[in-house]
């Protein structure tokens, strides 16, 4: 089946968010890492400035830069005005307000679109659907992240989580998934089934880390080869 944009809300988070979200340290920084369902956050663009390298998979880069800035302008007031219809639901800490979150997001999202064209060109930025098997021989990366797609999307299934984290885990020696709530912000329903099927052959656990804006989201999984 074909991805449609028309079926995307893209909203993407920036370099900080993903450090604190996935305590990140320098010398995880340096290592090769790569994100999936990383959409149009900013993290890409700002490793790359600062010399890292990270490659981004999403089933979104398989459009233009125009293509992606009209569905971000198309979609961004409807998000914004139901976060503000349920801002009891999050943390304004860091973010302070539904302005200034529209602030951060377009500041992430523009950087991003600046950056989309010559990061496609660099092979930065690959098309990718999961849980659909990668191009990447296995063990090729240190780390694979997941930031809000996968556990956040208990809608998509258990199949589908173990399907998508098994190729992950193929490809990368570890793997951090932030965060471990569901689009209400309760424990996601994937949770459990994750834990059982991988603690078999993998270190999982569940971590707190310095990231909360879903209120109660802050805490990610990680897993590692044994
Ligand atoms: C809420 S956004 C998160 C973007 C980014 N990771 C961040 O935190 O800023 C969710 C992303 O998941 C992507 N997505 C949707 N279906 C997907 C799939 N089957 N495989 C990989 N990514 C998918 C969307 O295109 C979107 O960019």
């Amino acid at each position: 089946m074909s991805f449609e944009l028309n079926s995307v809300v893209p909203w993407g988070r920036n370099f900080d968010e993903y450090r604190s979200m996935f305590g990140l340290t320098l010398s995880d920084l340096s290592q090769q890492i790569i994100s999936f369902g990383d959409g149009p956050s900013s993290f890409n663009f700002e490793m790359t400035k600062r010399k890292r390298k990270v490659i981004s998979l999403d089933p979104i880069y398989q459009f233009s830069k125009d293509e992606l800035k009209l569905r971000i302008s198309k979609t961004k007031d409807e998000i914004l005005k139901q976060t503000k219809q349920n801002q009891e639901n999050f943390t304004w800490t860091k973010i302070k307000s539904v302005y200034d979150l529209e602030r951060v997001r377009m500041d992430a999202m523009t950087k991003f679109l600046e950056d989309f064209e010559l990061g496609k060109r660099q092979n930065r930025y690959i098309p990718h659907e999961m849980p659909n098997p990668t191009q990447y021989p296995d063990l090729s990366f240190d780390l694979g992240l997941s930031s809000h797609f996968l556990i956040l999307y208990s809608q998509l299934g258990l199949d589908f989580h173990l399907q998508s984290i098994s190729e992950m885990l193929r490809i990368c020696k570890e793997i951090r998934i932030f965060p471990i709530l569901n689009l209400n912000a309760v424990k996601s329903e994937v949770v459990d089934g994750i834990l059982a099927f991988f603690q078999k052959d993998f270190s999982i656990g569940i971590e707190y880390v310095d990231y909360e804006f879903q209120k109660g989201g802050k805490q990610m999984m990680k897993i590692s080869r044994k």
